[in-house]
């Protein structure tokens, strides 16, 4: 390991100047051309934005400007460095210096490709040797199905109704809600979902499908809400990640007369489009029926008045609210995923292990909320918290309904819970996927053999 020093680097946004320190082992150098030269965009440049930034950042995808190549990027600059500077793009909102950080679905830029993208801005932009640009990137159809090379066809495919957005339009959110048809259980391995046209993809902001149907788990396995129903984040689909596939002899379970409901955040573009979204389901074949079922789980971060039915959300207008809540796992539970639910004045959401011996570990935080953003952060197969039956979990949500927060439409307003995004909501989805003693013991001995065996340091 080299020695470590902090660079400090000055990002100005307008009157702002948001100084940024980060950590950079040395002696890596802050790009090819190694210390001395400065980083130019065909060299150095080009090659972070096409694997980090190009998924979304090209003709016909999500983001609203390509970042190809020296002239596409060039008026951009300023903007790419505050959003890159403040971790705010590529989207990835979880704490960098809290908690876990190894993630299967982690599209982050490295402190390192920051410090190159700020270097080069201050040597004032060089183009560089055209020579140098990396090929061209080749990206697949969006409107095939992904995992196809994997798994062939996808055995059912879910389609939304048709939407029409208007060339001028508010945002809107599309509910629709469509029966899977499935007359058996089935076993889900893995998911896919997608708007169906090249055209859909630029109008839907995001997608989410919920899963509806009859539980047959005891609750307090799946929420702390007495107002949930059987009804789970199924799959996310933002640009960028397109599947999701449960983990090793893991899955999720599909009922007779379950439901998707889908949500569309869909936004105008200055076109008329017309698009649904497909969703594909990967089942296991008979017969090979994963041993654990996933289960997805709703934790509010405050607790409900017993017997009111009412979610106990109270944010006075103009200050900084927090609210908490305390979770016991009544099996033991490997932990998949953080994913942080909250509206406009939504800041931050934190997850704690309170282990039955009494010691406390942070598993994730998200710091930055930002409600554009549905990220859900799945941990690394050999990082995902195995956490003993009788931990408790512990969540901390903070609230900022001031004037300083800049997604803040009325500071002045009280704000409950609700479904608008005008109200607010704070609770983490979780994938958890429940263990009997013996299963988790042999779980926690692969960790340990896992960590005795592997020379990475310890996260
Ligand atoms: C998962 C898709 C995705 C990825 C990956 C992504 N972006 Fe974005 N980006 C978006 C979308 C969508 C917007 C517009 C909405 C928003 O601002 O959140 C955006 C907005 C931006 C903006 C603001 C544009 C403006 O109006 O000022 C900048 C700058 C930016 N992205 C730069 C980057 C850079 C640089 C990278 C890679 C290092 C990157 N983005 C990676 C989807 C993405």
């Amino acid at each position: 390991m080299g020695a470590k020093r902090r660079i400090r680097i000055m990002v100005g946004t307008g009157a702002v100047a948001l100084a940024l320190s980060i950590l950079v082992a040395l002696p890596t150098p802050a790009h090819a051309a190694g210390p001395g030269t400065p980083p130019t965009f065909s060299r150095d440049i080009a090659p972070i934005l096409q694997q980090k930034c190009e998924s979304c950042h090209r003709p016909d995808s999500m983001a609203p400007m390509p970042l190809r190549t020296y002239e596409e990027v060039r008026p951009w600059v300023k903007s790419i460095v505050q959003r890159v500077g403040t971790r705010q793009m590529p989207p990835w909102h979880i704490d960098k210096t809290i908690g876990i950080q190894r993630f299967k679905n982690d599209r982050s830029l490295s402190d390192e490709q920051i410090a190159t993208i700020q270097a080069w801005v201050n040597a004032d932009m060089p183009k560089g040797d055209p020579k140098d640009m990396p090929a061209p990137k080749v990206w697949s159809d969006g409107s095939k199905w992904q995992l196809a090379e994997k798994y062939g066809p996808p055995d059912l495919v879910i389609k939304s109704p048709d939407y029409t957005v208007l060339s001028v339009a508010q945002d809107a959110w599309f509910r629709p809600t469509v029966p899977t048809g499935i007359t058996e259980p089935r076993w889900v391995r893995a998911i896919e979902i997608h708007p169906a046209t090249v055209k859909g993809r630029k109008v839907t902001h995001h997608t989410l499908a919920r899963l509806r149907q009859d539980e047959d788990i005891p609750k307090e396995l799946f929420t702390n809400d007495p107002n949930v129903a059987g009804d789970g984040l199924f799959m996310e689909w933002a640009v960028g990640k397109n599947g999701d596939e449960m983990r090793p002899g893991s899955g999720r379970l599909m009922l007779p007369g379950s439901k998707i409901v889908f949500e569309m955040h869909y936004h105008a573009i200055g076109e008329e489009i017309t698009d649904h979204v497909e969703l594909g389901v990967y089942f296991y074949p008979k017969g090979q029926e994963p041993k654990h079922r996933e289960v997805l789980a709703l934790f509010n971060t405050f607790s409900n008045p017993a017997g009111s039915g009412s979610r106990a959300l109270d944010i006075p207008p103009n200050q900084v609210t927090t609210t908490e809540s305390f979770v016991p796992l009544r099996e033991n539970a490997r932990i998949e995923n953080f994913q942080a639910h909250m509206h406009l004045r939504g800041k931050g959401m934190s997850m704690e292990a309170l282990f039955p011996d009494g010691r406390r570990e942070m598993l994730s935080q998200v710091t930055n909320f930002n409600f554009n953003w549905h990220n859900m952060y799945i941990y690394e197969d050999d990082a995902a918290p195995l956490l003993p039956k009788g931990t408790i979990l512990h969540f901390l949500a903070w609230y900022d309904n001031t004037a300083g927060n800049r997604s803040n439409p009325d500071p002045d307003q009280w704000v409950g819970w609700g479904d608008r995004t005008v109200d607010e909501m704070g609770h983490a989805w979780l994938n958890i996927t429940y263990l009997n003693d013996e299963d988790f013991k042999a779980e926690q001995a692969k960790r340990v053999a896992a960590t005795t065996t592997n020379d990475k340091p310890q996260q």
